[in-house]
């Protein structure tokens, strides 16, 4: 974490963090990371190693991935961030990517989970029905020391499934030709559409 030095000037700045906008005074070099943690009290994002490398803070600053704990909390004026907390449900309920989590049992300490998170969710825009192989190119630049990656892999399939069933539930997207989405038919973890089990994980390769 980066402390303020004693007569460090402090700067104004608005954020503008999960749809609601914060006035907080920082030092110039108060990392995105901390200003969010500490000043906004968002610790769903996690700080590791600080250094860019784990993808624990993984935030997304206008729709793009950005790791936090790389970018200067007054680089982020005029920007639209999300972070965990911000990837819910309007009515509260986990969102898709959260969900898949849950459904495929795709964490144990959950401590890199919020970096996955809005990690996938970014991923999903550009990929929206991607293959394993595709899946664990999206997470590359992520860290996980518990899962061994696989059932987040599964997490990553599972989690399109839902973005897709959840666009056409709400009508925001049209059903490209029948009854039976794409994603049906794609691989995914145990968990069905309606979140009961159907079959017994794999365990095997991701
Ligand atoms: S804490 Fe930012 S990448 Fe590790
Ligand atoms: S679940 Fe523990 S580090 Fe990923």
């Amino acid at each position: 974490m980066t402390e303020p030095t004693s007569g460090e000037e402090l700067h104004d700045v608005r954020l503008n963090v999960n749809g609601a906008s914060y006035d907080v005074k920082v030092p110039a070099r108060r990392l995105l990371s901390d200003a969010l943690r500490h000043e906004l009290g968002l610790t769903g994002t996690h700080v590791g190693c600080e250094h860019g490398v784990c993808g624990a803070c993984t935030v997304l600053v206008d729709g793009e991935p950005m790791r936090s704990c790389l970018m200067f909390a007054v680089s982020a004026v005029d920007a639209r961030i999300t972070t965990v907390e911000g990837l819910a449900e309007p009515d509260g309920s986990l969102g898709p990517v959260q969900q898949a989590f849950k459904d495929c049992h795709g964490l144990q300490c959950g401590f890199c989970t919020p970096g996955f998170l809005t990690t996938i969710t970014a991923g999903l825009r550009e990929t929206p029905s991607p293959t394993r192989e595709e899946a664990r190119e999206m997470i590359a630049g992520n860290l996980c020391r518990c899962t061994g990656y696989q059932n987040i892999v599964s997490a990553v399939v599972r989690a399109s499934t839902l973005v897709e069933e959840r666009a056409l539930r709400d009508g925001r997207r049209a059903p490209s030709s029948g009854t039976t989405p794409a994603s049906a038919h794609r691989d995914g973890c145990c968990a069905t559409s309606s979140g009961t089990v159907s079959k017994p994980p794999s365990g095997g390769s991701a």
